[in-house]
C-alpha cells in the first residue's frame, strides 16, 4: 500500500470482521460490497455469495424481514422504504394487466390511491366492497379477478374485519389474499395462519415503535416473496440499511410495547365510554377480536366529541399528548381524520363512513395510564 497521505486517508485499513460476535447488528452502511477475487463473483451470481449492492440486498434489510416473516409464521419477507413500496411490491408480484382486483372499501388511503391512479395505467381495475355481512365475495368476481386486499383493523374506525371468514371465502374462489397488518401486527394475530398469501406492514408505525423510521416490510411464501424482492429492486424501493437497523432495533420490543399500549388502550377506552362530552367510542369488542392470538384489543382508540363545535377547543387543551398525522409510537398521539387522512373525502363521502368533524383517534402509548387518562380529562373539560 502506498504511503502517500491522499491514498492512506482513503484505505483507512477497514478489515471486514466475520467473527467479531458483536451482540448486537452492526449497521452495514454501505451501498456495496467487496470481493476478493473474479471467482467470488462469479459465486455470488450463481448464488453461493449473499451480497453484492445494498438495492439488491443487505444484512440490516435482510434482518428486518426475516425477523417479521418469522413473527407472522410466514415462509420468507422482503423489507422496502415504506409501507407503501412494500404494498406495491406484494401487488405487482400477483397482478398483471387485465385483472381484477377486490378490496375492502375502507383501506387505507395510500393504498386506494396506488391502485386507483397508478395501477390503473396498467389496465388494472380496482373494485372496493363493503365487508358486512350482506357482501359475498362471489358476487364480484369475475373471471379477471386475481387477488382480495383487505386490512384486519381499519382506519379511522376500527372495525375489526373477520379474517378467518373473509379468507375462506376468498380462499374458495380461487383468489389470491393479501391482508395490511399494520393497525393488529403479529402480536395480535398472524393473518397466513388463515390462509392469507401475503401479509405487509407499514414498518412506519408499530413494528419500528418509536416514530424515528420510515419502512415497509412485505411476507409470504417463499416464490411470491422472490418475485417481490425482484420488484423492490428494480423500482428501486430498496430499504436503507440504517432504517431497516432501526426497525429491527424497535422490533425487539414489539411483544412489551403492544401488551403495554394494549392494556392503556382498553382503559382509555373504558374511562372514555363513560364520559358525558362523549358520544361514541370506536374501539374493538372482545367478541370481534375472538380469532386473535391474544385477548387484547388493539392500542387504538376513536371517539367523538358530543358537541364537535369543541373540536378545536379538545387539541388545543391537550398539553403532552401531541397532535401527529401518524400512530403506533411509544409516545400516545391524537390524530384529526377530517383534516388529515381523510381530507381528500367529499363531505358526503365523510358522512357516509362516519368520519365526522368531532372525530378524534387516538394512538395509546405506554406511558402511565393515569397519566393518559387524567390528560384526557382535563382536555375534555372544556
Ligand atoms: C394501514 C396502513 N397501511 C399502509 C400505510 C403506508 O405506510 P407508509 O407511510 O410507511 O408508506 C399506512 C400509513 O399510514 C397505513 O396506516
Amino acid at each position: 500500500m502506498s504511503e502517500r497521505f491522499e491514498t492512506t486517508t482513503v484505505h483507512i485499513g477497514h478489515k471486514p470482521l466475520s467473527r467479531a460476535a458483536s451482540k448486537s447488528t452492526p449497521i452495514y452502511q454501505t451501498s456495496v460490497f467487496a470481493f476478493d477475487s473474479l471467482e467470488e463473483v462469479e459465486k455470488y451470481y450463481e448464488g453461493e455469495g449473499e451480497y453484492l449492492y445494498t438495492r439488491e440486498g443487505n444484512p440490516n434489510q435482510v434482518e428486518l424481514a426475516s425477523a417479521v416473516a418469522r413473527l407472522e409464521q410466514a415462509e420468507a419477507g422482503v423489507s422496502a422504504a415504506s409501507g407503501m413500496g412494500a404494498i406495491m411490491a406484494g401487488l405487482l408480484s400477483i397482478l398483471s394487466p387485465g385483472d381484477h382486483v377486490l378490496a375492502s372499501h375502507e383501506i387505507y388511503g395510500g393504498t386506494y390511491a396506488l391502485l386507483q391512479k397508478e395501477l390503473a395505467r396498467l389496465d388494472i381495475e380496482l373494485e372496493c366492497i363493503v365487508l358486512d355481512s350482506g357482501t359475498s365475495l362471489a358476487d364480484h368476481v369475475r373471471p379477471t379477478t386475481k387477488l382480495f386486499f383487505l386490512e384486519t383493523i381499519t382506519n379511522p374506525l376500527l372495525t375489526v374485519v373477520d379474517l378467518p371468514f373473509w379468507i375462506r371465502q376468498a380462499k374458495e374462489l380461487g383468489l389470491y389474499v393479501m391482508v395490511d397488518n399494520t393497525f393488529a401486527t403479529p402480536y395480535l394475530v398472524q393473518p397466513i395462519t388463515f390462509g392469507a398469501d401475503l401479509v405487509v406492514h407499514s414498518g412506519t408505525k408499530y413494528i419500528g415503535g418509536h416514530s424515528d423510521v420510515t419502512c415497509g416490510v412485505l411476507v409470504g411464501s417463499r416464490p411470491l416473496i422472490a418475485r417481490a424482492t425482484e420488484i423492490v429492486v428494480n423500482y428501486g424501493a430498496s430499504l436503507s440499511p440504517f432504517e431497516a437497523w432501526l426497525a429491527a432495533r424497535g422490533l425487539k420490543t414489539l411483544a412489551v410495547r403492544m401488551e403495554r399500549q394494549c392494556d392503556n388502550a382498553s382503559e382509555v377506552a373504558r374511562f372514555l365510554q363513560n364520559h358525558p362530552a362523549i358520544s361514541r367510542v370506536y374501539y374493538p369488542s372482545e367478541e370481534a377480536t375472538a380469532f386473535f392470538a391474544r385477548p387484547k384489543q388493539g392500542a387504538m382508540v376513536s371517539f367523538t366529541l358530543k358537541d364537535e363545535r369543541k373540536i378545536y377547543d379538545f387539541y388545543r387543551a391537550l398539553d403532552w399528548i401531541k397532535f401527529v398525522p401518524s400512530l403506533a409510537g411509544v409516545e400516545t398521539s391524537v390524530s384529526h381524520p377530517v383534516t388529515t387522512s381523510h381530507r381528500a373525502f367529499s363531505e358526503e363521502q365523510r358522512k357516509a363512513a362516519g368520519i365526522t368533524m368531532g372525530l378524534v383517534r387516538m394512538s395509546v402509548g405506554i406511558e402511565a395510564i393515569d397519566d393518559i387518562v387524567s390528560e384526557l380529562a382535563r382536555a375534555l373539560e372544556n
